[in-house]
């Protein structure tokens, strides 16, 4: 039966506390990267990475799960938003939580995990200049994890019967902050993969 016993899992991951940061530099008190940390965008300015040759691959590859990143969190501020004018029946809307609620927690969990052991790790040793910005990622990961603990908790409680108009909020907050971290993220990291090329990472 669509859209029974949907729920958006929480599996309870958290990461250890990091020591303190300066707070501006946090996820959510930031409007961007510091400048010193812009760098590299100078010389690989965004209107340039489509046609740069290393572009295709990997960076093409990781800007497109960001893409999705950002659909995922708009369709369900869309989905939300029409449930609440009466625009989506409660059973479809149930349904597509249940679906797209489980799908950003999990893929973003996963993609996190990617580039905590994988990804930083690499790059933070190509460009040393970079080094406070993959701390910066990192702990926004940390932010992202309480934040996607935060959107679980409220979604179930919708998925419940709860009221649609704190978990707008929560999702409004969240995409907000998510469109930083990505932002901030692709800003640090595909000039140096654009300028190393995709071997880099190998
Ligand atoms: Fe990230
Ligand atoms: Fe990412």
């Amino acid at each position: 039966m669509r859209g029974a016993c949907a729920s958006v899992i929480d599996f309870g991951w958290r990461r250890a506390n990091l020591p303190a940061m300066d707070t501006s530099l946090s996820l959510t008190e930031r409007e961007g990267l510091p400048e010193a940390l812009r760098v590299l965008l100078q010389d690989y300015p965004r209107d340039g990475w489509q046609s740069h040759p290393n572009f295709q691959g990997l960076v093409s590859f990781w800007l497109d799960r960001h893409l999705m990143f950002r659909r995922l969190s708009a369709a369900l501020l869309e989905d939300v938003e029409e449930r609440m004018d009466g625009k989506l029946a409660q059973d479809v809307y149930v349904s597509r939580l249940g679906r797209f609620g489980n799908m950003l927690v999990q893929q973003l969990h996963g993609h996190h995990q990617i580039e905590d052991h994988h990804y930083f790790p690499v790059l933070v040793q190509r460009d040393t200049r970079l080094e406070r910005g993959f701390e910066i990622l990192d702990r926004d990961h940390h932010d992202l994890d309480g934040l996607l603990g935060r959107f679980t908790q409220q979604a179930n409680a919708v998925l419940k019967g709860g009221e649609f108009g704190p978990f707008r909020e929560e999702v409004l907050s969240f995409g907000k902050f998510l469109e930083r971290h990505l932002s901030d993220e692709e800003d640090l990291i595909v000039p140096v993969i654009l300028r190393d090329g995709p071997q880099s990472l190998e």
